[in-house]
């Protein structure tokens, strides 16, 4: 038997996965980095195919990770987590500074980075596993919490789009209701879909204050979608 609800248990961070160099760079957030070794420290970071930086990671060999602040911008995350390279240019605007290997390390709302070099590439199927050595890591901020993937979900109220690895559809979901008077929300401005059928507030409940967990769109900006 397989519960996907179980899956949800397992903890994870989230962070901007970054690569390219001054001419062409991009990142993209990721809740599957982390270490695996000690000696010499190496750390894994699963990325979709289709994703834009796969391409500047086996490009460059390299990639920069930035270690993300609980407060952190909610642009940031959606400019990361829900817009393609492919499309616009993610940097753009950002304060930026460039590793030993010249990849891109994205330091607004960071609060640490690491940079790594490529030293095996697994193909997992739908994503590449990036196996990286560490080549530099740095504290940028020690006065903030590092934002988890269970505060962006819970807290928050994000969502993970079908890129990401640990997506799951929710008619898999054993627990979600059918006809039970769940609603769903769309925000107008970024496409987000607040959907209670995942979620333990009622959108009716959520504080005035509440904002878009992807875009920072008010409570206001959003239309009851069927
Ligand atoms: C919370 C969250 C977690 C994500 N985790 C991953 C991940 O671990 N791996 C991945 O490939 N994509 C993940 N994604 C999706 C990518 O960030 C997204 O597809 C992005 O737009 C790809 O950008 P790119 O095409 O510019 O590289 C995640 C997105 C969000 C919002």
């Amino acid at each position: 038997m397989i519960q996907f609800e179980a899956l949800f248990k397992i903890t994870y961070g989230l962070y901007i996965v970054s690569s390219g160099n001054k001419n062409k760079g991009n990142g993209f957030i990721s809740n599957t980095f982390f270490q695996v070794t000690a000696e010499p420290p190496r750390f894994a970071s699963c990325c979709n195919k289709d994703n834009f930086t796969a391409d500047l990671i086996k490009e460059t060999g390299a990639f920069s990770v930035s270690v993300v602040h609980k407060d952190t911008d909610p642009e940031i995350i959606s400019r990361f987590g829900y817009k393609s390279g492919k499309d616009t240019d993610k940097l753009n605007g950002l304060k930026i500074k460039y590793g030993e290997t010249g990849v891109p390390i994205v330091l607004n709302d960071c609060i640490a980075f690491l940079e790594c070099k490529v030293i095996q590439t697994i193909d997992v199927g739908t994503h590449y596993m990036f196996i990286g050595e560490l080549l530099q890591s740095e504290i940028v901020d020690d006065t903030k919490e590092a934002l988890t993937y269970l505060h962006y979900r819970k807290v928050r109220k994000g969502a993970a789009p079908k890129n990401a690895p640990t997506y799951i559809d929710k008619s898999k979901l054993a627990s979600t209701p059918v006809g039970s008077g769940f609603k769903k929300f769309e925000c107008t401005a970024c496409g987000y879909i607040y959907d209670e059928a995942e979620q333990d507030i009622k959108f009716a409940e959520l504080p005035d204050d509440w904002v878009c967990p992807v875009c920072g769109s008010e409570k206001s900006d959003f239309i009851e979608v069927t």
